[in-house]
């Protein structure tokens, strides 16, 4: 069965027709044109398809486009302000995030969500004060980004990438996540 979901992407509006079965992921890609949300496993396994969901990081091939009708979706494209950059993407570029790049549009939306979570309180599973708002320190800002996988190996860069968006620059620079 066909339906129609609106959905605005990266500030722009499309009514996109879809099964029923449609994950986000394949309306944003084959409907939408939206590229930047990568497939890497369509498992929830690898991160590559995240985006921004409402305000929240989210995995969009575990999504179902039909249960996020009127939903905003900000993709890794949509997060600069014209020509200027993200803190996070200028982050990726200043600590060389990423090598073949496949991953790094969800890499660099899942730290941007991740921040938020953080910003927010939320804990991981290796907080141990849950009284007092995180510090990311590397082994937290390892947990918290452990969804988003990287074929690369471009760990050190996206850690130290996103010690530098927290604005967290610490000493382990060369530290492998
Ligand atoms: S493509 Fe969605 S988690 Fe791998
Ligand atoms: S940069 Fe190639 S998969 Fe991450």
């Amino acid at each position: 069965m066909d339906t129609t979901v609106r959905l605005t992407v990266d500030g722009t509006e499309h009514d996109v027709l879809v099964d029923t079965r449609t994950t986000l992921l394949d309306a944003l890609r084959e409907r939408v044109g939206a590229t930047a949300p990568k497939k890497g496993c369509d498992h929830g396994q690898c991160g590559s398809c995240t985006v921004l969901l409402d305000g929240r990081r989210h995995l969009t091939c575990l999504a179902l486009a039909v249960a996020h009708d009127g939903a905003e979706v900000v993709t890794a494209d949509g997060l600069a302000d014209g020509d200027d950059l993200h803190p996070v993407q200028q982050a990726f570029l200043d600590h060389e995030g990423y090598q073949c790049g496949y991953c790094t549009p969800g890499q660099v939306c899942s730290v941007v969500g991740m921040l938020r979570e953080a910003e927010d309180g939320d804990a991981s599973h290796v907080t141990e004060d849950l009284e007092t708002e995180p510090d990311l320190s590397d082994e937290e800002i390892r947990e918290r980004m452990s969804g988003n996988l990287c074929r690369c190996g471009a760990y050190a860069g996206i850690l130290a990438a996103t010690r530098q968006a927290a604005g967290q620059q610490g000493s382990e620079q060369g530290a492998t996540a």
